[in-house]
């Protein structure tokens, strides 16, 4: 039977930084991934990276190609009832944010890993996680056609929402929270130039847009749909006339019809599933909690959960107690529960839910007092920015 120190279920952003940090501290990992490497390089995702996220990138010595390709946004707009509000990111908070796509942070990453020689196993089938309360735990797979299994301490379940991780841990020893919303969105990227400077976060009477980019050269545009909507129900014209219809007028005359590159629907859920640990494994990212896209903290949260395990497993070899351990998933969790209250206060106010007239003057009112209020902007802004990482062995 082989042997490694932290085995890392998913080659996501998550578990893919955190073999980064890990082999950076000279510690042993293997990553089971149980697609192909083109399949989890080309997935279109997340695309803005909060300041705290670029410094653990940096610290993982993967932030040159997103230091020179990277923009840096200072501020982000609301648009409602056809005019754009700007939310003077860098005047009210000293920070900014960075447009990088989560395809290129996975693409680094990647990189790093074939660069250090540390092992990865792409379309590993079956992996199972065994014995996880016991002195040591093991992880079994299958890889074209022959069973491994693998010795290892330690266990980091970053297999995203849908992997095997949180699901060996018995349902009694975890408690769920969960909110699932009567919406999707239908995401499209084009390549061509966008026409706006910062990202534009749209309540319409027709429902929510977002308009983003990822470079110079290529948007990222979204439009709140329905759940039973399919993609091949959208052509890019209808796609780029609804968008029009949402975004408001000024910026409708100048959005043209370009074809897209990638069209997909994802459902928006709000998810957190405490403790995150059980025994020898720990879950940290998407496998742990999902928030709703609007905000973009999914995959700046994967981040900050795997700089804290990073930490809590290098104190642990380091200091050989367990008290960096037991301190992993409350230290998680209080971050995680301020991203899941700032993920659905973006949704509550930017999308159109139906029958709920209340809920419609809420949102107004809340939006009005955004435009009017520096106090209610800040709030927003720090929160968008990205509330700041606890310190290794602070008390929270
Ligand atoms: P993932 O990126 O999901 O990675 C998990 C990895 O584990 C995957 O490679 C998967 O193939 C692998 N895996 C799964 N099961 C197994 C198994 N049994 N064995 C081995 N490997 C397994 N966030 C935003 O902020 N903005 C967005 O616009 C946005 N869009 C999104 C669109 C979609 C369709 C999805 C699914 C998520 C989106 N997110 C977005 C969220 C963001 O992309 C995630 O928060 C981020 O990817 C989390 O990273 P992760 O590494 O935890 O999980
Ligand atoms: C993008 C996605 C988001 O969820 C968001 O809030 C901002 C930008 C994007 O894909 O560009």
């Amino acid at each position: 039977m082989k042997r490694t120190q932290v085995a890392i279920v998913g080659a996501g952003p998550a578990g893919l930084l955190l073999g980064q940090l890990l082999h950076k501290e000279g510690i042993d990992t293997l990553i089971l991934e149980r697609r192909s490497a083109d399949h989890v390089a080309g997935r279109i995702r997340a695309g803005v990276l909060e300041q705290g996220t670029v410094d653990v990138l940096e610290r993982a010595g993967v932030a040159s190609r997103l230091h020179a390709e990277g923009l840096i946004h200072d501020g982000v707009e609301i648009g409602f009832r056809g005019r754009r509000h700007r939310i003077d990111l860098k005047a009210l908070t000293g920070k900014s944010v960075t447009v990088y796509g989560q395809t290129e942070v996975t693409r680094d990453l990647m990189n790093a890993r074939a660069a250090s020689g540390a092992p990865s196993v792409y379309e590993a089938e079956d992996v199972a996680l065994h014995e996880l309360g016991e002195s040591s735990a093991r992880v079994t797979y299958w890889h074209q056609g022959v069973a491994h299994e693998v010795a290892c301490d330690f266990i980091a379940g970053c297999d995203g929402f849908h992997g095997v991780s949180r699901r060996s841990i018995p349902t009694s020893a975890l408690k769920i929270f969960e909110r699932v919303y009567p919406f999707g969105w239908l995401g499209v990227l084009a390549d061509v130039p966008p026409p706006w400077k910062e990202l534009i976060y749209a309540n319409s009477e027709r429902g929510f847009a977002l308009a983003s980019m990822r470079s110079p050269t290529r948007v990222r545009c979204y439009l709140q749909c329905s759940l039973e909507d399919r993609v091949e129900n959208w052509t890019d014209e209808q796609f780029w006339d609804e968008f029009r219809r949402r975004i408001g007028e000024e910026l409708a005359a100048v959005v043209p019809t370009a074809p897209s590159i990638e069209k997909s629907i994802a459902p928006l859920r709000s998810f957190v599933a405490e403790p995150l640990r059980f025994g020898r494994l720990f879950l940290a990212g998407d496998a742990a909690h999902i928030v709703p896209p609007t905000g973009a903290k999914g995959l700046n949260l994967a981040v900050s959960d795997v700089l804290y395990l990073y930490e809590a497993l290098s104190g642990h070899y380091r200091e050989k107690t367990a008290s960096s351990l037991d301190a992993y998933s409350p230290r998680c969790l209080r971050r995680i529960w301020r991203a899941e209250r700032f993920s659905w206060w973006m949704t509550r106010q930017l999308h159109r839910f139906t029958d709920d007239a209340f809920g419609t003057h809420m949102q107004q009112t809340e939006l009005e007092y955004l435009f009017e209020s520096q106090a209610a902007q800040t709030s927003m802004a720090e929160n968008y920015v990205g509330l700041p990482f606890s310190g290794y062995g602070e008390k929270w």
